[in-house]
């Protein structure tokens, strides 16, 4: 049976990260001998220009139709600096994400022993690093209701919402993967402050009560939480968090690893779940070859795992990453003097060492 992957590669720098990504899985389907459909299509600004939506329903039908979503990034310098532009790349990313029901925003915090002294914290504080932040994705600011302007347009207003079930099913992912790691989950809001922290406390100590009492869950107010993660990384297992909390948490995390350019990410959904870097489109670096694609390749590995149970095969890739990794086989970001590679030489390295020996790893 195929497995049907919609290719997403967007604006910037993705399609250029997701060309190694698609070179890698191509490897997979040799190696394992396997075999993959990809359908590609269009969204964010790159969508916008082509036919005025950045999310196309051609584009939606895809995803819905499809095993896996593999997506790049999307945004464009054109749209930052207009307050006014009406339709903008990140609705196309945002409604994608509501359509699909993508409810659980997994991201992914490890160290590299060999990058340890490319992170700009101090060894000592970020050894044994390896944690993983579970994000809601589909609620809270990003869409609650009413957003907008008043009447006379000097007040603007953007609610933060969450039901119960919201909470519940990230919830119960989160716990989940405490159990299959260290055991440990760590609740990260503004109960201090806000009703929706209060019901997200009163839930999670809930659930956990009830359906995972062998987890050591604690909580942290996220400004605390914002400290913690660069102090002591290391006693980190299993972060729980709200959308904006969630997201504004993993970039300052990736930050530790030495290269937002490393990070992968799933986003769960009900039926179909889509992987993407955490890092952007990266406008500057577009087109020249330059760009670090291991979160690409890493969110693959994440796809073959979690949507098809492809194990071995995405332990393959993520073996390959850590040997040319180790070997300081790296795109610019990460060398300090020396010889850097480019996009497509990661890519190329990677799928060959995958070709090479998919099991010896
Ligand atoms: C992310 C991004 C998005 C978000 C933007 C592009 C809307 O920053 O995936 O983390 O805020 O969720
Ligand atoms: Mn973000």
């Amino acid at each position: 049976m195929k497995n049907k992957i919609c290719v997403l590669p967007g604006d910037g720098i993705g399609p250029e990260i997701i060309t190694e990504a698609v070179k890698c899985l191509k490897a997979v389907e040799k190696a394992f001998n396997r075999e993959f459909e990809y359908f590609c299509g269009k969204i964010g600004g790159s969508a916008i220009d082509e036919c005025g939506d950045p999310f196309p329903i051609e584009t939606e039908t895809m995803c819905k139709e499809a095993d896996a979503i593999l997506f790049g990034a999307i945004g464009d310098p054109k749209y930052d600096n207009n307050p006014k532009a009406k339709t903008r790349p990140e609705q196309g990313l945002l409604k994608m994400r509501k359509v699909l029901g993508l409810y659980a925003n997994v991201r992914p915090v490890k160290i590299y022993e060999s990058l340890i002294d490319r992170s700009p914290i101090k060894a000592d504080r970020i050894k044994g690093c390896d944690f993983v932040i579970y994000r809601e994705l589909i609620g809270g600011i990003y869409f609650g209701e009413p957003r907008g302007r008043s009447e006379n347009g000097e007040t603007a207003f953007d609610a933060c919402v969450y039901s119960k079930n919201e909470i519940e099913r990230v919830t119960r992912l989160a716990f989940e993967a405490a159990k299959i790691r260290k055991g440990k989950l760590t609740l990260v809001d503004k109960a201090n402050v806000l009703a929706t922290s209060r019901l997200w406390r009163e839930i999670v100590s809930q659930i956990h009560q009830n359906e995972f009492p062998e987890i050591t869950l604690d909580y942290l107010f996220v400004d605390n939480a914002a400290m913690k993660i660069i102090t002591s990384p290391a006693d980190f297992d299993v972060i729980l968090t709200e959308n904006m909390f969630g997201d504004i948490l993993s970039d300052e995390a990736s930050v530790i690893t030495g290269s937002i350019g490393l990070m992968p990410s799933a986003s769960i959904g009900a039926k179909v779940s889509l992987f993407e870097p955490i890092h952007g489109s990266y406008p500057q670096m577009a087109g020249k070859n330059r760009a670090n694609p291991i979160a690409a390749i890493l969110s693959a590995a994440m796809m073959l795992e979690l949507s098809f149970g492809y194990r071995k095969e995405s332990d393959a890739i993520l073996n390959a990453v850590k040997s040319i990794v180790d070997d300081g086989y790296l795109t610019e970001e990460l060398v300090e003097n020396g010889k850097s590679v480019s996009t497509s030489q990661i890519g190329d390295r990677i799928s060959s060492l995958i070709l090479k020996n998919p099991y010896l790893y």
